[in-house]
């Protein structure tokens, strides 16, 4: 049976990953700072091969720990999903990380979630996913990471914590060449994150995703996709 493990997978897109792949039969290791929400204890319930991890990914004592207690577990596909653009999701989000006004201390909380904590995740599970039959880590970035797409500004805090997810996924792709290591552009989303009028349902975004990471081989680390497997430019 394939494993995935999932940060952040409580609510959004991390949820929707549990939830399709436990329904395609996966082991899932469903991560959250609070996992004990009735969306993951009900998944849990209906898949005994759910099982649900508190972490906070900003605590690498416990990132460490989760590692050493999955120590000989392969994941097939690790998902380095946790993120946020701060306190509040699109487009109140855009106000306090402008030119005119920047929030310095909610731009550290988000490098230390969306950049830090996924480096921290993917060192601590690196073996775990080296020791699986697919190998696939998936940064999941996002199309405002992308420095030549940029042509609005704005959201600086965000997109320059996605901006660094993307550059340490190449380099990640080039030292680890026995991985497939990807940068996600998940598509604009209805999430907490994404907002009320984002254009996509994260059911179809993950289904996409998944249908995509099934098709990736090694020829396809270091890429910045989106979820149909199109590149996004850098
Ligand atoms: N939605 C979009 O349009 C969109 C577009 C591009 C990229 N993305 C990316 O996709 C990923 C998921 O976003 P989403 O739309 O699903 O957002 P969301 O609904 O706001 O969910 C964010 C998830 O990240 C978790 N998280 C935040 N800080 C954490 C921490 N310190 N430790 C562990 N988990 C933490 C949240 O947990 P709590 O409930 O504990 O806060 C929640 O589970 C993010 O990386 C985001 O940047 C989303």
């Amino acid at each position: 049976m394939p494993a995935t493990l999932i940060t952040g997978a409580n609510r959004g897109l991390g949820l929707e990953h549990a939830k399709q792949f436990a329904g395609r039969g996966w082991r899932v290791f469903a991560c959250a700072r609070s996992p004990e929400v009735p969306a993951l204890t009900e998944l849990a319930r209906q898949h005994d091969q759910v099982s649900l991890h508190a972490l906070d990914v900003t605590d690498h004592e416990a990132v460490d720990t989760l590692a050493g207690e999955l120590s000989g577990t392969s994941v097939d596909v690790l998902v380095n999903n946790a993120g946020t653009t701060g306190p509040k999701g699109t487009p109140e989000a855009m106000r306090y990380q402008s030119l005119a006004n920047m929030d310095y201390q909610i731009w550290r909380e988000m490098l230390e979630v969306n950049l830090l904590s996924a480096f921290k995740v993917a060192t601590a599970f690196r073996d775990h996913v080296a020791a699986s039959d697919r190998r696939l880590l998936v940064n999941m970035s996002s199309g405002l990471g992308s420095v030549t797409n940029n042509v609005t500004g704005n959201m600086y805090a965000y997109r320059s914590s996605k901006a660094g997810l993307n550059i340490i996924t190449k380099g990640m792709a080039a030292e680890w060449q026995h991985l497939i290591v990807i940068a996600m552009s998940p598509g604009w989303c209805r999430t907490d994150l994404g907002g009320p009028d984002a254009q996509v349902d994260p059911v179809d975004s993950i289904r996409a995703q998944q249908e995509l990471f099934d098709t990736l081989g090694p020829n396809d680390s270091g890429r910045y996709l989106d979820r149909f497997g199109d590149d996004v430019p850098w």
